[in-house]
Formats: structure tokens, sequence, C-alpha cells
């Protein structure tokens, strides 16, 4: 984004009270592989750290773990949902160095008590290709199953849900 547009879009933020706008949510982020938890708003972060700077588009996805507590399974559903129903076959001539130059932003919202078993090399894996980051926010859902199963791996019932935003480009 121009450096005008994004220095007049913090100057609003800081000195308008419009509810919702300001509002500023802290939640934790995961950098890649590293696990180490970093406190701030996604919406600076992302301004100071632009991992895809051109964006193409942006798809988003759902996955639930129903049984057995997962926040990997369902992360992975996830970002499976978001990529598997689509094709586009002129990527590569469209980005700048053909397909391996592709960037993915992956934002998941996972459901804060489950965060710290997030596997991100397996969340990773579920792109083909492209230079990914992954990144975490509070969100997704904890829904009831409704029964904890033992042989499925349940240890209570809660049923993990976890959103995706995939952002493409280079
Ligand atoms: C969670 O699911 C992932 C992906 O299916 C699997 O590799 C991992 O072993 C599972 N973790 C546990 C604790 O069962």
């Amino acid at each position: 984004m121009n450096p005008c547009i994004l220095f007049l879009v913090a100057l609003f933020a800081a000195t308008t009270s419009v509810q919702g706008f300001v509002a500023r949510p802290s939640f934790s982020i995961l950098r890649a592989d590293k696990c180490s938890v970093r406190s701030s708003t996604m919406r600076l972060f992302l301004s100071e750290n632009p991992h895809v700077e051109k964006i193409l588009f942006v798809e988003c996805g759902f996955g639930a773990d129903a049984h057995g507590q997962n926040s990997t399974k369902a992360a992975v559903r996830a970002c499976r949902n978001a990529i598997e129903f689509n094709q586009i076959p002129s990527i590569g001539d469209i980005i700048p160095g053909g397909r391996d130059a592709m960037k993915l932003d992956v934002l998941v919202a996972v459901p804060s008590k489950y965060q710290a078993d997030l596997d991100l090399s397996a969340v990773k894996a579920a792109f083909p290709y492209g230079h990914i980051r992954v990144q975490i926010q509070d969100g997704g859902m904890i829904a009831n199953s409704g029964k904890a199963i033992e042989s499925m791996g349940d240890t209570n019932t809660d049923m993990i849900v976890v959103c995706v935003a995939v952002t493409v480009g280079y």
C-alpha cells in the first residue's frame, strides 16, 4: 500500500473514536516455525511486515476437528477448504519469476486454548508450493461436540473450529 495512505490510515485510527475502527484487540502472533509469541495488532503488524507485497487474491476457509481436540487437523482442513476448489492456471504467467516466486500469507484464527498445539509445519505443508508465512490470531471457535468419544481421542467435548485467510501474491 502507498505509504501516504498508510500514514493517513494510522492518523485516522489514532485520532478518531469510531468504535470498531480504533478498537485494537491485541492477539498473539506466532512467527512461522519459531513459536515466539508477539503481541500486536494485525493492522499494524501487516503494514509493518508485508510478506506479500503485491496481492493477487485472498481465499478464505474453514475447518473443524469434531473429536480429539486437534487444532492442527482443524487448521489443515481450513487451508484445504480455502484452496481446494480453486484452480488458477495463469498464476505462473502472472507472477514475475513464475510459480516458484509465489508468496502466501496464511492467517489462521485458532482458539487461544489450542494454539500451543498447532503444528505450523503441517499447516505449511497444506500448500503445494509458494513461500509461506503463517500467522496466528485468536479466533475460530470452540463449539460443543455433544459427546466425548475416548476412542477418537477426546479428552472433552470441545469441537475446534479454525478459520483461515490465504493471501496470494508475490
Ligand atoms: C493432530 O493431527 C495431525 C494431522 O492430522 C497429526 O499429525 C497429529 O499427530 C495429531 N496430534 C495428535 C496429538 O493426535
